[in-house]
């Protein structure tokens, strides 16, 4: 078997030979070794060979030379040479004091307790503890002004203000709701109004209301159509009162307007009686106006003239004015009766039912 660490005699005999066997001419080149060196604590670590070095001269260095050459740096050792620096490299720890003064170092020390071990462990006891309440109060996902104020305000640092939470803005027009239950019963009521605004702005409830209308009208115009159209005029039949009202020889326009007569107190035939004539013209059915200083009725329409007893002397009036019925009732008013009709061409006006006799 052999030897896996060759002694040193071993060593220098082998290298002797070599360096023997070598152009005798020419000075033997140095071995190439691998060189280790520190990487920097943030730097991607590899090994970097060193550049040919002159040749060695002592015994020492050729023995480091061939060492190195015989078993090289394993994976370990590269590791343990990295570690060892970046313990150097830790920040360094903040002034006495124990609170962080600058943002940049309560962020270091931030970080440094939430990823970086040794740094935290470099850190004093009194900004362990500010840190460790920094680190708690700084969840995952806050930016750097929230940890920096977390930590300040965890440290008796520059003092969060309170948040200021307004009252609750009381309904407009209505008495301010006391209790626990206010604010619950006023946010109740305005759910309640919105959603009775959008249910009636809402297109089926437009749809519905729209139908329902169009279907109250339609009732509302078949039940007027099924009642008969009446006409309301004024009675046919109605009293005047008694014969003392109407004194002899005068023609009373009192019922023109509302009845359409007018009531003659005149003689006829050497006999004083009352009676009723229309007011309609025998010509085309204006109304003549009463004219009492001609003592005649006179048709605005056509000129047509009319003698205080009705019959007619000028304009286009083809026949007298007709009578009505009249008659003295048993209370003794004049009642007179419209809906029978008297014309003097045909001989009715010596009927008595068209008038009255007075003494
Ligand atoms: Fe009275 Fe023609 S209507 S005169």
């Amino acid at each position: 078997m052999t030897d896996p660490k060759p002694s040193t005699n071993d060593i220098l005999s082998k290298i002797r030979a070599k360096n023997a066997a070598a152009a005798p001419a020419e000075q033997p080149a140095a071995p190439v070794a691998p060189v280790i060196e520190a990487p920097v604590a943030s730097e991607a670590v590899a090994p970097v060979e060193k550049p040919a070095a002159a040749a060695p001269k002592g015994t020492s260095d050729i023995l480091a030379a061939a060492r190195a050459a015989a078993k090289p740096a394993g994976t370990a050792d590269i590791l343990a040479a990295i570690k060892k620096p970046a313990a150097v490299v830790a920040p360094a720890a903040p002034a006495a004091g124990g609170t962080p003064k600058s943002p940049a170092d309560i962020m270091a020390a931030i970080r440094a307790k939430a990823g970086a071990a040794p740094a935290a462990e470099a850190a004093p006891a009194a900004e362990k503890s500010v840190v460790a309440k920094a680190a708690i109060a700084a969840p995952a996902g806050m930016s750097a002004a929230e940890m920096i104020k977390a930590a300040r305000s965890v440290a008796g640092g520059t003092p969060v203000p309170p948040k200021v939470v307004l009252p609750a803005k009381p309904l407009v027009g209505k008495a301010p709701v006391t209790g626990a239950k206010a604010p619950a019963a006023q946010i109740e009521r305005r759910t309640a109004v919105g959603e009775l605004v959008v249910f009636l702005l809402s297109p089926v409830f437009i749809a519905w209301a729209s139908f329902s209308t169009a279907c109250g009208a339609f009732g509302l115009g078949v039940a007027r159509f099924m009642m008969p159209n009446v006409l309301v005029e004024p009675p046919t039949k109605f009293k005047i009162g008694p014969t003392n009202d109407y004194a002899p020889g005068t023609v009373s326009t009192k019922w023109q307007a509302q009845f359409n007569i007018w009531v003659v107190n005149g003689e006829v035939d050497g006999a004083q009686m009352i009676y009723a004539l229309s007011t309609v013209c025998t010509h085309l059915g204006c109304t003549p106006n009463w004219l009492e200083g001609e003592q005649k009725f006179k048709c605005p329409c056509h000129g047509s003239g009319f003698y205080k007893n009705g019959v007619n002397f000028e304009g286009p009036a083809p026949r007298p004015l007709e009578r009505v019925g009249i008659r003295l009732a048993e209370d003794g008013m004049l009642e007179v009766d419209k809906s029978v009709k008297f014309q003097r061409e045909l001989g009715q006006w010596s009927n008595p039912s068209c008038f009255v006799g007075v003494t």
